[in-house]
């Protein structure tokens, strides 16, 4: 079976392809490398560089490779960014989904596995949050996301392309490997920030805001290792392949940390002390997200492997620690 990876060279993509070819599928991937990295895709995947919104080009792989099944992580991802700069996010997400929707519907290519986020809830009801709950984003980035949801939604109607919406809530953690990981410019995320102060690249982390209203005041978050993803998106493609219907899947462990207990596993998987400084509240920050993951446990049959947080870290740290500049 062959799998187009769109996004293939990023964070949760390259884990991705790692394990396809560790699964036995054919992968092809497909990138244009903006914040994406060629270091981070095997060999042993076929790569093709270019654009999502690119109809000659998203064809011509579809014309050259023979594809089962496309998964999507082809979108940009910074919520700071899609606030001041929201077009180049309805541009890059919901214009590169519709044209690569389009050519799987010229092309005859039937399922469709994607990269959603916890962004599109919001501020949540109540936890752990279920997919049936209210779907109100609080930023672009998170808008985008359920628009393109929703954009699968009605391409079934008409045209009978399954899909599957994964919704991610804090991915992180690395290949245990230790050969590909975690590499944003800008750094916005709590872990690899974290890192910086043992790699000896920040003094500090500062902490944004300690008066939520959780027990030590700072926000409580759902960390999910990057390979437990990774391999939700194989059990959704074959959950398909099977007859699956299109749905929509929580992951997440299920279990909250606050910024502070992320500092001190930290500390506990480094052996480095951390310094803290308190700043005031980043904003758009809920206090708490937690996911009910049970669904994907029931339907999909996912377990999460990395279930110890200071563990979890340590596959960060191994990867960070062995490259202090990321891929360069
Ligand atoms: N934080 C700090 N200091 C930092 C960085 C982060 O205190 O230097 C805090 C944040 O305020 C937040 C927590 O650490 O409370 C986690 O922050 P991240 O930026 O690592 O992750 P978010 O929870 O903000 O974002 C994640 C995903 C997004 C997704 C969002 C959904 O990374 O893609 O969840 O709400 F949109």
């Amino acid at each position: 079976m062959s799998v187009l990876v769109f996004g293939g060279a990023g964070y949760i993509g390259s884990h991705t392809v790692y394990e396809l070819l560790d699964n036995g599928y054919d992968v092809v991937v497909a990138d244009n490398l903006s914040t994406g990295h060629i270091e981070a895709v095997p060999e042993r995947a076929k790569f093709y560089n270019g654009d999502i919104r690119d109809k000659k080009f998203v064809d011509g792989i579809f014309k050259k490779e023979k594809i089962d099944c496309v998964i999507h992580f082809a979108a940009y991802s910074l919520v700071g960014e899609s606030m001041s700069s929201p077009l180049k996010y309805y541009n890059n997400n919901l214009y590169g989904t519709m044209n690569l929707l389009e050519n799987m519907v010229e092309n005859g290519v039937k399922n469709i596995v994607f990269s959603s986020t916890a962004a599109t809830y919001g501020e949540p009801e109540r936890i752990p949050i279920y997919e049936e709950d209210r779907t109100c984003p609080t930023n672009t980035y998170g808008e985008t996301k359920l628009s393109m949801e929703k954009m699968m939604k009605w391409t079934e109607q008409a045209h009978g392309i399954k899909y599957v919406a994964l919704r991610y809530f804090n991915a992180c953690g690395a290949h245990v490997s230790g050969v590909i990981g975690e590499d944003h410019s800008p750094e916005t995320h709590l872990i690899p920030i974290i890192l910086q102060v043992p790699n000896g690249k920040r003094p500090y982390v500062s902490i944004f805001g300690d008066d939520y209203d959780t027990p030590d005041g700072t926000c409580i978050r759902d960390y999910i290792h990057v390979t437990d993803l990774a391999r939700a998106h194989i059990l959704a493609m074959e959950y398909m392949a099977k007859g699956g219907q299109s749905d929509v899947f929580n992951l997440g462990n299920g279990v909250g940390f606050s910024v502070k207990e992320i500092v001190e596993a930290s500390e506990r998987a480094t052996g480095f002390k951390i310094p803290v400084k308190i700043e005031k509240r980043r904003a758009g920050d809920p206090a708490k997200l937690v996911a009910s993951s049970q669904k994907a446990k029931n339907v999909l049959k996912w377990k999460p492997e990395f279930t110890n947080i200071e563990e979890i870290i340590k596959t960060a740290w191994l990867w960070h620690s062995t490259h202090p500049n990321g891929y360069k």
